[in-house]
């Protein structure tokens, strides 16, 4: 359970608190033991970056972020101290924990809040004997003033649509096709006041799209492809921006099946439509003055008994066609088919955001989110300082044209996949890139997104890693004043 927040503008010394602070003085009133006091003075001053003490039914941490010139390099320091000391927060079972800060930067409070929500957050709902009796998280979490409205707001929303995409990252297939994965976008789209409208397979037909079609070929659950629009009256850009995510609910690499352990993790391979739409919903519920539409095409990726192989030709909604090099190479047919269709709404930007490559995990293991791109700088420049801010960070990958001879086909008018598996998230990159009639941001997730152990707050399993920076980077870009 997600801890309730809430302002206040004094807390009194029987409560649970965490004070972040800026200098290495502690401020008067914290302790009311003077010993106490002397020893967290002691410890930061000898260059520890937190100090936990215990004492009877309450805890005082200190956070002492290490100084550093980037900003934002401190404001994640601050995010994972509440990592750190999460357990501790847990083995006290406060009903109630405050968060104030101490000549620290504004909003530290806040940033050690969001910190600390995500590292709360736990996949337990098919758990039967939950541990009752044993330790637990505060149920009301505190923020000492000064701390601005707007900023809890943000804070609830974004931590609300991260457990929201996690949780849908988790959900085992068996439980989760593409119809119900669907059902629950519609269901956060209108609960967020969107406009949702779900295509089925009769209206994706309809619509020839042959790369999501084919993919959908060796499932017995048909495919779905979920629009959601946010467009309050007040936004201020004149063309709208367009997310793709990659819907699919579970990638078994079809035909050309996954080996190993390579199967491992794949039912988060729809993490980038759980956070397209977690997107979507933290900007509407904040009410962010900014024209977006989500395109989320879905469905598994399976082996069956008329599944598409290897050699195969199909035609795509914009009537390429494309030569099926690999099967395991499915989402870009997907997301193809969604770049195109994003045509119609004449986007400013389009971004797509997948776990589309092996090569990119490779190449960034967790550390950091692919980026390529043929928009604007303006946009990557955004993105890139949005992702420092809330640490999702961006890297660029070269999008030369040069890496485009390798997909090109014998038979069709492009192949998806290359021959050698050099440059290969670059290659898919590319192969997205022709389907685009606008400018064009591709980010490939693949190697942040399924984590196989805990990354400060960015826990194990799905980390919903992208929304945060996305979120932002549409704030952002619908705040006044210079992007
Ligand atoms: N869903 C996978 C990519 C992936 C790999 C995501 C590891 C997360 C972790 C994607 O559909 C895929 O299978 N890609 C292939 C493409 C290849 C056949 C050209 C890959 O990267 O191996
Ligand atoms: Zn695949
Ligand atoms: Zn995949």
């Amino acid at each position: 359970m997600k801890p309730h927040i809430s302002k206040i503008s004094e807390y009194k010394n029987d409560q649970a608190v965490v004070c972040i602070i800026g200098k290495n003085s502690i401020p008067d009133g914290l302790f009311t033991d003077a010993k106490e006091k002397g020893y967290a003075e002691r410890q930061i001053t000898s260059g520890e970056d937190r100090v936990f003490i215990n004492s009877y039914d309450r805890c005082i941490c200190i956070v002492k972020p290490k100084d550093d010139v980037r900003q934002y390099k401190v404001r994640e320091e601050v995010r994972r101290a509440a990592y750190k000391l999460r357990k501790q927060i847990k083995a006290g079972s406060y009903p109630e924990l405050v968060i104030t800060s101490f000549e620290a930067y504004d909003n530290a409070v806040v940033d050690f809040a969001e910190g600390l929500l995500l590292s709360i957050y736990s996949f337990d709902k098919y758990i039967t004997r939950k541990n009752e009796g044993s330790c637990r998280y505060p149920e009301k979490i505190l923020l000492h003033s000064p701390v601005n409205d707007e900023s809890i707001k943000w804070l609830e929303e974004i931590t609300d649509s991260v457990y929201f995409a996690r949780d849908l990252i988790n959900e085992p297939v068996i439980h989760l096709n593409a119809v119900t994965f669907a059902e629950e976008i519609k269901k956060a789209g209108e609960s967020a006041g969107c406009k949702v409208e779900i295509l089925n397979k009769g209206k994706i037909e309809a619509l020839k799209m042959g790369g999501l079609l084919a993919v959908n070929r060796g499932s017995i659950d048909p495919p779905s492809f979920s629009i959601l629009e946010w467009k309050p009256e007040n936004h201020v850009n004149s063309s709208p921006v367009v997310l793709v995510g990659k819907g699919v609910v579970y990638d078994t690499g079809g035909l050309n099946i996954k080996t190993g352990d390579f199967m491992s993790g794949m039912k988060g391979d729809m993490a980038g439509g759980a956070i397209v739409t977690g997107v979507i919903r933290a900007v509407a519920k904040a009410g962010i003055p900014v024209h977006v539409i989500g395109l989320i095409p879905s469905t598994d990726n399976r082996p069956g008994g008329n599944a598409y192989a290897q050699g195969d030709v199909i035609t795509m909604h914009n009537k390429m066609t494309v030569e099926i090099g690999n099967t395991d190479a499915e989402g870009r047919l997907i997301l193809a088919d969604a770049i195109s269709y994003a045509s119609r709404y004449k986007p400013g930007l389009i971004i797509d955001v997948a776990t589309l490559t092996g090569s990119a995990a490779m190449t960034f293991s967790n550390q950091a989110i692919a980026m390529m791109s043929n928009a604007d700088r303006k946009y990557t420049d955004l993105l890139t300082d949005c992702g420092n801010e809330v640490y999702e960070r961006v890297a660029p990958l070269p999008f030369f044209e040069e890496y485009a001879e390798c997909i090109k086909s014998d038979i069709a008018d492009i192949k998806n996949v290359s021959n050698s598996r050099e440059a290969g998230a670059i290659t898919a990159g590319k192969f997205l890139e022709k389907f685009a009639e606008y400018p064009l941001i591709h980010l490939d997730i693949a190697g942040v997104e399924f984590l196989k152990k805990d990354e400060y707050y960015r826990l194990k399993n799905g980390t919903a890693t992208g929304l945060r920076l996305l979120a932002e980077f549409l704030k952002r870009l619908a705040a006044p004043g210079p992007k």
